[in-house]
Formats: structure tokens, sequence, C-alpha cells
């Protein structure tokens, strides 16, 4: 990329996905002393959460697949003042998550906040997946099952503390189905509807259950797709702080500013939505022909 289209992306970047000034006092007064389950805390937005707490003197349960990874950022965690263990499992199988849970239970008894975060994103042509089956099966374990689970076992003790439930969703829950997004966009919506399906009975239990619909997030899980090496995208250290806004803030949802535009167009749309995919699609598989 040349330094003037780095420049213009900056740009872009700053409109779409203006700074967040954190409330640090307010901050500190919900978090301090809290137990904290961070799931997908190895890397990205989840790694970010962990070392934005860790300065709150916290206990901090982290979750993932990659040890290594897990044990150095509890290392920082402790250094900063909090306390940290790690749970290490692979939520692809239902064993492992419920193993997790029964681990997570012997290394507490009280939850304050539940951080629903790990996660994976995939793209694929219909044509590409036609032998992948486990494609579906992994996110949906992963992105849908798995964080099912973990909250119905965890919501008693969420519920002891009135507590808060947070939902790492993406903005493509909210919007029109997009050719390729099949396994990604079924299984993070099916979440995003479950998750709300329960808010008004959370709300009896006085559990705080909210959301955050995040744009692409320049993380390792889109590092794979070339094509978002020069889209514009919000960077980790920022969705941490815009979901720590959200978990002082009385607010149940966050999004970006312009996403109420999308789904605007999503609705009234629809039929031109479907029209430029299919245009576009059509145009794409004849250049590869
Ligand atoms: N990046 C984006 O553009 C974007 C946009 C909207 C929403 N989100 C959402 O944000 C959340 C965090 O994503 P991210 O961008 O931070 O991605 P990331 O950097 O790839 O991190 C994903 C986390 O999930 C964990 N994970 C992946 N597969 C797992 C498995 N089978 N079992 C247990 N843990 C697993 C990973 O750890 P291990 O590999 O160590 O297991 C890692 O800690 C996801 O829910 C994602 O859907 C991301």
């Amino acid at each position: 990329m040349t330094n003037k289209n780095k420049v213009s992306k900056r740009i872009i970047e700053q409109f779409l996905f203006p700074s967040v000034t954190l409330n640090r006092t307010k901050l500190q007064k919900t978090v301090t002393g809290k137990t904290i389950v961070i799931t997908g805390a190895s890397y990205g937005i989840g790694e970010q959460l962990a070392l934005l707490f860790s300065t709150y003197n916290v206990k901090l349960i982290l979750i993932a697949r990659t040890a290594e990874k897990l044990n150095a950022i509890a290392d920082i965690v402790k250094e900063n003042g909090s306390l940290c263990n790690i749970i290490v499992a692979d939520f692809y199988q239902e064993t492992e998550t419920e193993r997790a849970i029964k681990e997570l239970f012997t290394l507490t008894d009280t939850i304050d906040i539940f951080i629903s975060n790990a996660g994976k994103s995939i793209m694929r042509s219909l044509e590409n997946s036609l032998t992948r089956y486990h494609d579906f099966t992994r996110t949906n374990s992963l992105n849908y099952l798995a964080p099912v689970n973990l909250i119905l076992a965890t919501t008693p003790l969420i519920k002891a503390t009135k507590g808060q439930i947070i939902n790492i969703s993406a903005i493509n829950a909210l919007l029109l189905p997009a050719p390729k997004w099949a396994a990604y966009q079924a299984s993070k919506t099916a979440f995003d509807q479950w998750f709300r399906c329960n808010l008004t009975e959370w709300k009896i239990m006085k559990i705080q259950a909210k959301t955050i619909y995040l744009p692409l997030v320049n993380t390792k899980m889109i590092a794979p797709n070339e094509k978002y090496k020069n889209f514009p995208a919000m960077q980790p250290e920022q969705a941490a702080f815009r979901i720590a806004k959200l978990i002082y803030s009385s607010k149940s949802y966050d999004k970006p500013w312009w996403l109420l535009f999308l789904q605007t167009s999503s609705f009234f749309g629809k039929y031109i939505w479907e029209k430029i995919s299919f245009l576009y699609l059509k145009k794409q598989n004849e250049k590869s022909i």
C-alpha cells in the first residue's frame, strides 16, 4: 500500500471508528475486586481486554486453546497486580467445553462478569464448501453452542452477584445475509438470537446482559483474507475500550454510529442488495473462468 493510501485509510478509520475515552474512575468502580471470565483471551480483542482489566486489581479467568499464549498473558496480568487463572480448552468439541466448565467451577464459586468472546470467522463460497461440512460444525460449536453451554452453566453464579454477561457479536448479525459468509453469519446470528431471547429473563434475575456489535477489527481473525489488508478496520485495543465502556455504562448494547444507516438500507434495499451481490459474484465467476 502506498503512503498516500495509508493516510487515506487512517482518515477513513478515524471517521468510522472515532477514538473512545474511558472514564477510568467508573471502570475502576465497576471492575475492581471482581471475578471476570473471558473466553478467547489468548489473542486479539480478548487479550486486549485481559490486559486492560489487569491494572484494576481484578480476578481474571482466561480461556482459549493456546496454553503458552495464555500463560504469557497471565504473567503480565499478575505483574500488573491482578489474579489470573487460565483454562485451556478447545470449544470445537463439546466434551472439552464440558471439561472447561468443570474446571471453571473448581477455580471459582463467584462470577461477576462473563465475556463471551471466543470466535472464528470463515469466508468461503458455497462451491468451495461442498466437501467442508466441518466448517459449519466448528463455527456452530465455537460461535453458538459452546457459549450457550458456558452461559447456561454460569448463569446461577452471575445471578448471585447480579453480574453481567457480555456478548461479543458482529455487525453482520444485524444485516442482510451476505454471500460466502454462511458459516460465520449463521452461527453468530444464532447466538445473537439466543442471547436476545433471554434478555427479559436475565433482567428479572437482575443480570445485565449486553452486546457489542463490532465492525471489522484488525486481529488474526481477518488475517487470512487478503482483501481485508486494505480495508478500514478498528484496532483491537479500541474494541477493548468500547467493551469496557459498555460494561460500566447502563447501555445494553454498543454498535458503530453508522450501522443504523446500513440497517435501514438492509430493511428497504433488500432487492437492490440481492441484485448487487448477484451481479458482483457473476462478474467474479466470469473473471475466474
Ligand atoms: N476481528 C473481527 O473483524 C471481528 C468482527 C466482529 C466480531 N468479532 C468477534 O470478536 C471476537 C474475538 O475475535 P478476534 O477478532 O479477537 O479474533 P482472534 O484474534 O482470532 O481471537 C479469537 C480468540 O478465540 C479463541 N478461539 C478460537 N478458536 C477456539 C476454539 N476452538 N476453542 C477455544 N477458543 C478458541 C482464540 O484462541 P486460541 O486460538 O488460542 O484458541 C482467540 O483467543 C469473536 O467472537 C469474533 O466473532 C471479530
